[in-house]
């Protein structure tokens, strides 16, 4: 990459590329937006860096931000260099506030990479690395595409069976001992699959229920990308007390991430020892381009573009499902939108297979993308259509039409 501006980057030779992905799903506010450049510019001239016991104007007008746009009473924020290191601190705060070990997490999430976040997340990025931490218990998928639950079944229907099912795991492994139940606010890299409302009520009883803490990752489904601040403001009957933050806070610009918790978590450790704590955390920098970044999806209404473009694209994408029988299924909202790629509509056998190299389909798919300037990632037969929230109705019609050729380079592998 040379430069980037919007929603374009460059490259050395000077071709252009749409970027479809927000390079991670991160860069929300597109690429080298002037507000947050001049922010971050303006702050190093001030200060390079203060230790974290030392409070600094960006760092509190920072947290006061968050506690405007975050769901519930969540309040104060424990700042970190990224999504995988808030994930860690969530885990030691919910450890340390309950008193119990257990973590329950989802097999198709992905928490970040650290041995507890590693193994928090369900998804084969932890195959090859020993057995992780201990006490984290996990939990069957809503995945009413592929579940054998959901056979013959609405998601709705056979979420409220898997629910029962969590209900069913937390009696056996002794609510005494289970801390909080972890899940994305909106499914992203394991493949966006999404339960529904039923599911999340539920999940959100059951924690009242048994005492236990819900910990919510919101490191990629934060900050607008499916058209609400979260991923969980989509369910309104759910009160998250622990979030966990990172990637849209300051869309990359400087890495930063947080775990943020409930008023009663906070107050809890002004007198219990939180043995927690980073050289970076609360990192001046990354202050100020949070900071910038909030005011930005507030003046540029970026969280109403995300919900408005991605009613653009989700039809976009079911109009090429119309014409392209690969395309099995689209999940997801706002500009969080995944295609799953199948050779066969009825079998539903993947495109590629689940884990190993990408068979010959995938490969041309992936290469037409790149050849002809759209920038994107694809994990096993998913293809991720997540665009930086500044999009516009022109620049996703330009995305699609790429798409829409590379499928056309796929449909002859297609056994239907
Ligand atoms: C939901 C979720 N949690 C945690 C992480 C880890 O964040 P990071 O890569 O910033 O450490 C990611 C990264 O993609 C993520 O998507």
């Amino acid at each position: 990459m040379d430069r980037g501006e919007g929603v374009y980057f460059w490259d050395t030779e000077g071709k252009r590329y749409l970027d479809w992905s927000s390079q991670l799903v991160n860069v929300n506010v597109g690429h080298s937006h002037p507000h947050v450049v001049k922010a971050i510019q303006d702050h190093i001239g001030r200060i390079s860096f203060a230790y974290p016991s030392i409070a600094t104007e960006a760092r509190g007008r920072l947290g006061e931000l968050l506690s405007e746009v975050t769901p519930g009473n969540l309040s104060k924020a424990f700042f970190t260099n990224g999504g995988t290191d808030a994930i860690e601190n969530a885990i030691k705060i919910a450890r340390l506030y309950t008193g119990r070990p257990k973590i329950l997490t989802r097999y198709r999430s992905y928490h970040g990479a650290t041995f507890g976040a590693m193994t928090a997340g369900g998804d084969p990025r932890r195959h090859g690395h020993g057995p992780g931490i201990p006490d984290i218990i996990r939990l069957p998928d809503p995945y009413a595409y592929r579940s054998p639950v959901y056979k013959g079944r609405t998601q709705e229907e056979g979420d409220a069976i898997l629910a029962d099912m969590v209900e069913e795991i937390v009696l056996m492994e002794g609510p005494q001992s289970c801390a909080a139940i972890m899940i994305e606010g909106y499914s992203g890299t394991s493949g966006i699959i999404q339960p529904s409302a039923v599911y999340w009520n539920r999940i959100a009883e059951i924690c009242k229920k048994y005492k236990m803490l819900l910990i919510v990752d919101e490191v990629m489904s934060g900050f607008g990308r499916t058209g609400e601040w979260f991923g969980v403001d989509h369910y309104p009957n759910v009160t998250p007390d622990i979030i966990t933050i990172a990637k849209g806070i300051t869309s990359g610009y400087v890495p930063m991430g947080a775990a943020i918790v409930s008023e009663e978590i906070g107050k809890y450790f002004d007198d219990h020892m939180l043995s927690i704590g980073l050289t970076y955390s609360s990192h001046p920098l990354a202050c100020a381009a949070g900071v910038a970044n909030i005011e930005v999806y507030r003046s540029e209404n970026l969280i109403d573009n995300a919900r408005e473009m991605g009613k653009v694209l989700r039809q976009g994408l079911v109009d090429l499902a119309e014409k392209h029988p690969v395309i099995g299924e689209i999940r997801g909202a706002g500009l969080h939108q995944a295609i799953e790629l199948v050779k066969n509509r009825e079998t539903r056998e993947p495109l590629t297979p689940f884990i190993g190299p990408n068979s010959e389909p995938l490969q041309i798919f992936n290469r037409t993308l790149k050849d002809e300037g759209i920038s994107t990632f694809s994990r096993w037969s998913i293809v991720f259509n997540c665009p930086p929230l500044v999009i516009n109705e022109a620049q996703i019609k330009e995305g699609l039409e790429v798409i829409d050729h590379a499928l056309s380079k796929v449909d002859s592998y297609y056994e239907g």
